[in-house]
């Protein structure tokens, strides 16, 4: 009998599965009444108590093993054999793979760092929550001065002296102070001022902030930088010109206006029907936001600028609403490629 289980056994190893009609073949053979290891089980009936010890114990093992290999075999017929297969249509077209783009904004930002950088720009950053030092009093505005209206400011109610800033131009004194001169930097950076939000403002905003001090920087130096910007950027065509201005951190100031790229200068809505549209202020910074930086503005003189980024992607992608660039429509940002020069 010894022998009689160890065959069955290898025959039970040696029988390969793979469809359901050889599943109930297995089962006949091996597990069912009628089987073959049921009738060695009455078999057993008949030997010595010390047999049916040791036997016992084999022909369970048996037992085991063909029941395993049964069940394991089910499951997996149960899963492929007979079952009807899924059509593949090969011949379908693929679900296209939507790739992200960057967002408008930021290819114009990048666009201009880059051009800054072959002008020996480098790149600077500060903080989006400033003290009233950086952001005002150290750019000579004096405390209660009126030009502090022209940038109507989130305060924070608990500390007076924290708020959003209001422009870039709060990095000038940080920068000036981390080194010393020549600084020739770009600092890009979002911008916050309480304004009603409208097709033509919005509460933050983006600024391209441009600080060059060393020794014997001119006026002329700033206007030279600027229109080369402006021809990278909008093309030779582009003309430029600088009106007189105010701000308390340069003397003398200017505003900057482009020929209007959309009528070019004829006259339409986008500016205003003057023929020229506002992309920065700027001007030479004041002796007083050099000392302020520890600067000494007899031997050191410079000039900065900033620039608002959405009025600049306005007149690249003429998008003539402010609001569609803080609104995460992707049938909007999707429509938005790389600017090549
Ligand atoms: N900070 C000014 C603004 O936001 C722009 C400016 C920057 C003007 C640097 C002069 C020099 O309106």
């Amino acid at each position: 009998m010894e022998q009689q289980i160890k065959s069955i056994e290898q025959e039970v190893r040696d029988f390969t599965i793979t469809s359901n009609e050889l599943l109930e073949n297995f089962r006949l053979k091996f597990i069912s009444k009628k089987g073959l290891i049921p009738s060695l089980f009455e078999e057993l009936k008949k030997a010595s108590p010390e047999e049916k010890k040791k036997l016992g114990k084999e022909l369970n093992a048996l037992k085991q093993l063909a029941e395993g290999k049964y069940k394991s075999a089910q499951e997996e017929t149960e899963n492929t054999a007979d079952k009807p297969h899924e059509e593949i249509d090969l011949s379908l077209p693929v679900i296209p793979h939507k790739l992200g783009n960057q967002h408008p904004l930021s290819l114009t930002r990048y666009r201009i760092i880059e051009i800054f950088e072959r002008l020996g720009f480098n790149l600077a950053d500060g903080p989006e929550i400033e003290d009233d030092w950086h952001n005002f009093t150290a750019l000579n505005f004096p405390p209660n001065h009126p030009a502090r209206e022209m940038q109507d400011t989130f305060f924070i109610e608990k500390n007076p002296d924290v708020l959003l800033r209001t422009h870039t131009s709060n990095v000038q004194v940080r920068l000036m102070k981390k080194q010393p001169p020549p600084i020739r930097s770009i600092m890009p950076g979002r911008v916050f001022r309480n304004e009603a939000i409208s097709a033509r403002a919005h509460c933050f905003f983006h600024q391209v902030e441009g600080l060059y001090i060393d020794k014997n920087v001119g006026f002329a130096d700033l206007k030279q930088t600027l229109y080369s910007f402006a021809q990278e950027m909008y093309g030779k065509d582009i003309k430029i010109r600088y009106r007189p201005s105010f701000f308390p951190f340069t003397e003398p100031s200017a505003e900057i206006d482009i020929s209007c790229l959309i009528c070019k200068g004829k006259g339409c809505n986008l500016c205003k029907h003057s023929g020229w549209v506002e992309i920065a202020g700027s001007g030479m910074v004041h002796p007083n936001v050099l000392r302020h930086g520890n600067i000494d503005p007899e031997e050191y003189t410079g000039f900065a600028f900033g620039m608002g980024i959405e009025r600049v992607t306005q007149l690249l992608f003429q998008v003539n609403d402010l609001r569609l660039y803080s609104e995460n429509d992707t049938r909007f940002l999707r429509q938005f490629r790389p600017v090549l020069s």
